[in-house]
């Protein structure tokens, strides 16, 4: 029986990851920082087996209080997915943001991220098989932001994109000291999903969105560690000499040539609309998304 701990998971992508590896016969410990809320969200899962954590990603004695519960309950864990996160600072450009702003967003994204990782890798390492998967986002991808043209040049919300970027980064250094042990370490980008986060402006459902993380919370073993998967299909990454392919990129990087191919549905097409957006999961056009390539 796989044990799988999901932050952040009361609600949006976190609940459906809840749900979906539910569904495929996990024990699921829905985390939440609230848990009256954590409570009502299980209550509307009665066909999966879940119990619910309190766990607030910012808060060093909640991390320790659920990891001394998940072992003293089942003994180990075998996933574990980083979902909880926040986007505060849509309203702001990076010469404007206060520093509280980004204090706060890399509390929760980057530092709870650590936090909690850290105080779960003695379960996961119990595990034959651990799999830890980091909810970023394609904002935190130096090669999507680093385009100059509307819409991607025009999001420019410093906290949140750069904590998903420091995301990525700490999914490469966790997946390095972790190589040679069953431990697989990943990040997935959900796309732009319709959630409280974007005051439900996404293109698609948050159960659409839950799906990429699943896949990579349930790897074989030998499957990709350090990687960036993105539901804003595909990234792939190739090299001047090899054809491109739809494996996963390292995390949030590219290669010489990448192209970027979304599948997505839109609801806006202009990069004033997309601007209107009330947050920062703005996405490309469909035009743009298809086929867009850039030269290193
Ligand atoms: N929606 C998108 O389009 C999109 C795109 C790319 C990436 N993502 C990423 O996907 C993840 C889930 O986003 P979402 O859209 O599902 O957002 P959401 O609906 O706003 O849900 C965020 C969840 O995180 C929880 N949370 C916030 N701060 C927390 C803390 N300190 N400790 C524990 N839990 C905390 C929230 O709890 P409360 O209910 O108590 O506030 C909520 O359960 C995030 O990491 C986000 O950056 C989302």
């Amino acid at each position: 029986m796989t044990i799988a701990l999901i932050t952040g998971a009361n609600k949006g992508i976190g609940f459906e990851i809840v749900r979906q590896l539910g569904a495929g016969g996990a024990t699921v410990l829905l985390g939440a920082r609230d848990a009256a809320r954590g409570k009502a969200a299980a209550a509307a899962l009665p066909d999966v087996d879940v119990h619910v954590v309190q766990l607030d990603v910012t808060s060093a004695a909640s991390i320790a209080a659920a990891a001394a519960w998940i072992e003293a309950t089942h003994g180990r864990l075998d996933v574990l997915v980083n979902n909880a996160g926040i986007a505060v600072d849509r309203e702001y450009r990076p010469s404007t943001v206060p520093l509280d702003t980004l204090r706060a967003t890399y509390e929760t994204n980057v530092f709870g991220v650590v936090a909690v990782t850290n105080g779960m890798l003695p379960l996961l390492r119990r595990s034959p098989a651990g799999r830890i998967v980091n909810l970023s986002s394609g904002l935190g991808s130096l090669t999507m932001t680093s385009q100059p043209d509307p819409p991607w040049g025009d999001l420019n919300h410093l906290a949140y994109m750069s904590s998903k970027t420091a995301l990525n980064a700490l999914t490469v250094q966790y997946a390095n000291e972790l190589r040679g042990t069953p431990i697989l370490v990943n990040a997935a980008d959900p796309g732009y999903c319709a959630t409280d986060m974007n005051g439900g402006q996404g293109f698609q459902s948050a159960a659409d969105g839950a799906r990429i993380a699943v896949r990579l919370a349930t790897l074989p073993a030998g499957g990709p560690s350090g990687s960036f998967e993105s539901a804003c299909r595909t990234i792939v990454r190739a090299s001047a000499t090899s054809a491109p392919s739809s494996g996963p990129s390292a995390a949030g990087s590219s290669g010489s040539t990448t192209k970027v191919a979304c599948r997505l549905r839109r609801r806006s097409s202009s990069s004033a609309a997309l601007r209107a957006i009330p947050n920062s999961h703005a996405r490309s056009s469909p035009r743009r998304r298809s086929n867009v390539r850039r030269r290193r």
